[in-house]
């Protein structure tokens, strides 16, 4: 039975996934490509210095590491700038409900998420407090899809993966989760998001109750 939920962050509790993309594609237009919303999805869940790299890829561009080094630098403090005026408004639709019905019933609530980041803006969100643990990009050293964020959050909240239930909006980040051993609630488009065992358009009016019915079927 269901023992704890995992949340990625950017794109299912708040939507900060907008300025990753226009930060990104910010930097690729100054290279002199663009950034299209399709490509920017395989974009989802990954490492800074990884997205560079899929992007230079996609620009066809060649850089060394130093310049690479910087070119992220600088996407990340504009992506700042753009998180700087993050409200708790900003939590998405639902939310905060569905994590307080998940609490009253003493299942455990942890973030896993690939942002270095993370903290800061839940900070911004005032969401801090909500977190039985907090995996975040400074803590693993294998990125979505590998399941490391997700396992080991279900470690320390001791708690088997089979008895956790992911929340993402990432391809990377449904593959991570079924690579743990746990099961993944995709929050987007179900196109996109075919490899989740179910896919919800957001948590707005989504209940426990929801979740359990999702699973009974
Ligand atoms: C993920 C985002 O949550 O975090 C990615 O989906 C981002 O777009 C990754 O690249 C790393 O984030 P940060 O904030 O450490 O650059
Ligand atoms: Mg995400």
């Amino acid at each position: 039975s269901l023992q704890a939920c995992l949340f990625d962050l950017d794109g299912v509790i708040v939507d900060t996934a907008k300025y990753h993309y226009l930060a990104w594609r910010h930097m690729a237009q100054q290279l002199g490509f663009d950034l299209s919303e399709t490509q920017n999805e395989q974009l989802k869940g990954i490492s800074r210095m990884e997205s560079l790299d899929i992007i230079l890829r996609l620009g066809g561009v060649v850089l060394d590491q130093d310049t690479k080094e910087q070119l992220a630098s600088e996407k990340n403090q504009h992506y700042l700038e753009l998180c700087a005026q993050i409200t708790p408004q900003e939590v998405l639709p639902g939310v905060l409900d569905f994590m307080n019905e998940v609490r009253r019933a003493g299942i455990k609530i942890g973030l896993g998420s690939a942002s270095k980041n993370a903290r800061l803006i839940l900070q911004h969100l005032d969401m801090l407090p909500y977190f039985d643990t907090i995996v975040d990009g400074t803590l693993i050293s294998r990125g979505k899809p590998d399941p490391q964020t997700f396992a080991l959050g279900a470690a320390d909240l001791r708690v088997p993966a089979a008895a956790c239930v992911v929340f993402e909006d990432a391809v990377a980040g449904v593959e991570a989760a079924r690579a743990a051993g746990m099961k993944a609630v995709g929050v987007g488009d179900p196109e996109v998001l075919a490899a989740a065992d179910r896919v919800i358009p957001g948590f707005k009016d989504f209940s426990l109750h929801d979740l359990m019915t999702l699973f009974q079927k």
